[in-house]
C-alpha cells in the first residue's frame, strides 16, 4: 500500500457532526465534521493511552477520545485534558496527526500522507463533473481483494471476452485478437484506447437510444491514475459516452473499497440511474468473482512471477509505476507491519511531521526510498 496519494474515505453525504471511524491503508482513521461544516481526518490512536478516537464523540468541533476524555481539534492537537484541570494547557506533544482533507465528486477524499501541498499528486479530475448534458451516479462496493488485482484488472483488455458476457465471449473466435493498443502515458499513470468487440445491450431502452455499427465494434479506453484510481471511456455509439472514475481504497492488503462515480451523457432523468447502477454492478460483481479466485491474492510487484503478453502492457507498466513510487518511499513495509500484529501503534505520517519533532505515535514503516529510480512529479517512468 502507498502514502503520499488522495483516498476516498466516505460519501460526503454520510460524514454528519459526529465521528466515523475509517480503516484505510491498513490503519483506523477518525473523520467528522466540524461546527463549520469542514471534513476532519485524524489517526484514530490517542496519543495518551492508546483510546480510539473514533469510538468518541465530537464536542466542540473536536474529537473527544473515549477513554479519558482529552479533546483533539481538526489540526490534531489537544486542546483539552481533564485529568490535569481544565485551565491547564495539554503537553505540547499531545496531538496526533491529521490529515488534509478535500471533497470531490460527492466524496471525501484524505490526502495520506506527509507531502506538502504542492507536491502531492492530484486527484483523478472528472473533467464532465457538473456539466450540463451529463448525469452521474456513484456506487460503492467493498470486497476481500488485492486494490492491485483490482486496478490490473480494470487495465486489462483481455479478460473481457471471457469474463463479461456483454463482450458477445468472442474470444472464443479462431480470429479473435486484442486489437492493437493507443498507449497514452500520463503524469501518473498508464492508460490505451482500443477497439472493443461488444454487441448491442439487452436493455430496450438502451437499444432505442443506439445506433451501432455493423459488426458493433467500439472504441474504448481505459487506465490508471496513481496506485488505486482508473478511469474508463466507453462510446456505444458517436455520440453516447459512459465515462467511469474508479476510486479506490485500500482498506487492508486483500480488502478493497471501490467508490464508483459513472457519468453519461444519455437517458439524464434520474428514473434512468437505477438501470445504469444495475448494469455496472452486474459487470463489476464479473470482475469480483474472478478477482476472489486469484492466486496469489496480491499481484506480484514486478512481471518476473507471472507471464504476461502484449495485452497487458498496461498492467506491466503499473507494476513498473509502482516500483518508481516505491522507490521514492512512498510504500508501506508490510512485512515490518504485520510483524509488530497488534503490538505497536502506527500512523501514517502527516504533514506536519515535517516540521515538528516528538510524536507519539511511530510513523508506520515504509520501504527506503531508492531516489534513482523514483518516478512521479513530472518524471517520466
Ligand atoms: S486514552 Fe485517550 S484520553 Fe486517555
Ligand atoms: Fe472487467
Amino acid at each position: 500500500m502507498f502514502i503520499n496519494f488522495w483516498y476516498p474515505a466516505v460519501e460526503s453525504e454520510k460524514l454528519e457532526d459526529q465521528p466515523l471511524k475509517r480503516r484505510m491503508l491498513g490503519q483506523d482513521f477518525v473523520l467528522w465534521r466540524d461546527e463549520k461544516g469542514r471534513a476532519q481526518c485524524l489517526s484514530n490512536t490517542c496519543c495518551h493511552r492508546g483510546g480510539s478516537l473514533g469510538d468518541g464523540l465530537v464536542a466542540d468541533s473536536c474529537v473527544q477520545c473515549p477513554y479519558h476524555g482529552w479533546r483533539f481539534n481538526g489540526d490534531g492537537q489537544c486542546v483539552r485534558v481533564p485529568s490535569i484541570g481544565m485551565k491547564e494547557k495539554p503537553p505540547g506533544r499531545a496531538r496526533v496527526d491529521s490529515y488534509p482533507v478535500t471533497e470531490r465528486y460527492g466524496l471525501v477524499f484524505c490526502f495520506l500522507g506527509d507531502l506538502d501541498e504542492s507536491e502531492r499528486p492530484p486527484i483523478l479530475e472528472i473533467p464532465e463533473w457538473g456539466e450540463e448534458g451529463w448525469r452521474s451516479t456513484c456506487q460503492y462496493f467493498e470486497w476481500e481483494v488485492d486494490f492491485k488485482r483490482a486496478v490490473e484488472n480494470g487495465i486489462d483488455p483481455a479478460h473481457n471476452e471471457f469474463v463479461h458476457d456483454t463482450h458477445g465471449m468472442k474470444g472464443e473466435d479462431p480470429n479473435y485478437k486484442v486489437s492493437e493498443l493507443d498507449i497514452r502515458e500520463s503524469e501518473w499513470g498508464t492508460g490505451f484506447y482500443n477497439e472493443v468487440y461488444a454487441p448491442p445491450l439487452a436493455e430496450r431502452r438502451m437499444r432505442e437510444t443506439s445506433k451501432r455499427d455493423e459488426n458493433h465494434t467500439i472504441t474504448v479506453g481505459t487506465g490508471h491514475h496513481g496506485p488505486a484510481s482508473v478511469w474508463t471511456h466507453i462510446n456505444p455509439t458517436p455520440v453516447m459516452k459512459i465515462y467511469q472514475y474508479l476510486y479506490r481504497l485500500p482498506i487492508e492488503e486483500t480488502r478493497t473499497g471501490l467508490y464508483m462515480i459513472n457519468m453519461r451523457n444519455f437517458m439524464l432523468e434520474d428514473i434512468h440511474d437505477e438501470t445504469m447502477m444495475e448494469r455496472n454492478q452486474y459487470v463489476a460483481f464479473q470482475d469480483r468473482d474472478i478477482l476472489l479466485t486469484l492466486h496469489p491474492k496480491t499481484a506480484p510487484p514486478t512481471s518476473a512471477r507471472d507471464l504476461l503478453t502484449p495485452s497487458d502492457y498496461a498492467v506491466g507498466r503499473y507494476r513498473q509505476w509502482l516500483m518508481g513510487w516505491e522507490a521514492r518511499g512512498w510504500r508501506n513495509d508490510m512485512e515490518k507491519v504485520r510483524k509488530a500484529g497488534e503490538h505497536t501503534a502506527f500512523a501514517i505520517p502527516s504533514p506536519a511531521r515535517r516540521r515538528k519533532k516528538g510524536w507519539v505515535i511511530d510513523p508506520i514503516p515504509l520501504l527506503p526510498a531508492t531516489p534513482a529510480r523514483a518516478v512521479g512529479t513530472g518524471q517520466a517512468a
